[in-house]
């Protein structure tokens, strides 16, 4: 993969992979006391031991695995083992695990002494893909998902493949949910390349999962270079997730995995816009069999999935639902508005929708098999 630059001038920076964890060793001059590793516990059971190998410099905390980790309570307690284990202004911290570490960590680092620097070290697909990329940071309330946050764009993101060999199918699929949004957004011949391959998840391919990363990064690295703050298109990225923060929250961030979740959403979200007149049939269409490929969850019935913990969605918790997404960060002035495509590959800016099309909308959602 050719470096990727994310153009944001004096912050600007370049994702670049690397062929194996070993390399790491390469990136990094070895200062001492000076960069700190937040590390995702399974990621740090599977790989610590290569990783403290190659940056025998940094002082390691393990973070536990899971949404949970991505609240007030760990950012405190994180920035308290910080402080007692020496860091300073002069400190660097270093995200590696998924999006839950990359955000808390990049948050951190935000905030930490006023702001210090940080570097990404993505290991699910889903961070390689989207999270580590453009400097989104934030932990969750119990009323919304990254409701609080800064924008602190990290100083490099490096992408190990390698790190994919260990990732459970669920997570792969999560990853590829993302990548599935980046293409319907933006890019009808991603689309098409998604469409074309000949996938079987059971064999993991790590060369195709890297193609997909490169492809998602470069698309994502454009977007935010013309747009860090979310003022137009950045928005698109967040097709699929008005749902998708909505069901997580629902579920209190347990047994439905974000890449699941956005995979609904984005399902939702394609049926709204062929409902509301700008979608076609063949289109939607097209996103469902696109899905169905990735073995990605499409309708509420994933939910009542016993493993999930969750019985049935009802037409009460649609009210619900819409009270939840109330909450996301796109809305004013009250209206709930979402991100919808006029066809595969290209994104309108986020719309208020009435309620009452929303409601009749789920409604019909709820119906899907
Ligand atoms: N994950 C959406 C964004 O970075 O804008």
């Amino acid at each position: 993969m050719q470096p990727i630059p994310v153009r944001l001038g004096t912050r600007s920076y370049l994702v670049r992979a690397l062929r194996t964890i070993a390399d790491l060793s390469k990136e990094f001059d070895a200062k001492p006391g000076r960069d700190f590793a937040l590390i995702d516990s399974n990621v740090d059971k599977l790989h610590g031991e290569t990783l403290r190998k190659a940056l025998p410099h940094a002082h390691f905390f393990r973070i536990a695995s899971g949404e949970k980790s991505k609240s007030f309570m760990s950012l405190e307690k994180t920035a308290n083992a910080l402080v007692d284990a020496g860091a300073t202004r002069a400190s660097r911290l270093v995200a590696i695990g998924g999006g839950v570490v990359g955000d808390l960590t990049g948050f951190l680092a935000g905030v930490f002494m006023r702001g210090i620097p940080f570097i990404q070290i993505p290991t699910t697909l889903l961070a390689m893909v989207d999270s580590s990329v453009g400097g989104k940071t934030a932990v969750n309330l119990k009323s919304g998902k990254n409701l609080v946050g800064v924008f602190h764009q990290p100083q490099a993101v490096f992408v190990i493949p390698e790190f994919l060999q260990t990732l459970p199918v669920r997570e792969v699929r999560c990853g590829l949910s993302e990548a599935v949004k980046t293409a319907l957004i933006q890019d009808a011949s991603m689309v098409g390349f998604l469409e074309k391959e000949t996938y079987n998840e059971e064999r993991l391919d790590t060369n195709f999962l890297a193609k997909v990363a490169h492809q998602s990064i470069r698309i994502k690295a454009k977007i935010v270079s013309k747009d860090e703050k979310e003022q137009n298109i950045r928005a698109f990225l967040n097709f699929g997730h008005t749902l998708a923060h909505a069901l997580e929250a629902l579920t209190e961030y347990k047994g439905l995995l974000h890449g699941e979740a956005v995979a609904i959403g984005m399902r939702f979200a394609a049926l709204l816009s062929r409902r509301m007149g700008y979608l076609s049939l063949s289109d939607e269409t097209r996103i469902q069999n696109l899905l169905q490929k990735y073995t990605l969850p499409q309708s509420f019935q994933f939910l009542q999935q016993k493993r999930h913990g969750f019985t049935r969605i009802n037409p009460t918790m649609l009210t619900k639902l819409i009270r939840l997404m109330h909450a996301d960060k796109k809305n004013d002035n009250n209206a709930i508005k979402y991100v919808l495509l006029d066809k595969v590959g290209r994104a309108r800016l986020p719309q208020g929708i009435e309620e009452k099309e929303l409601l009749a909308s789920l409604k019909e959602f709820l119906t899907l098999a």
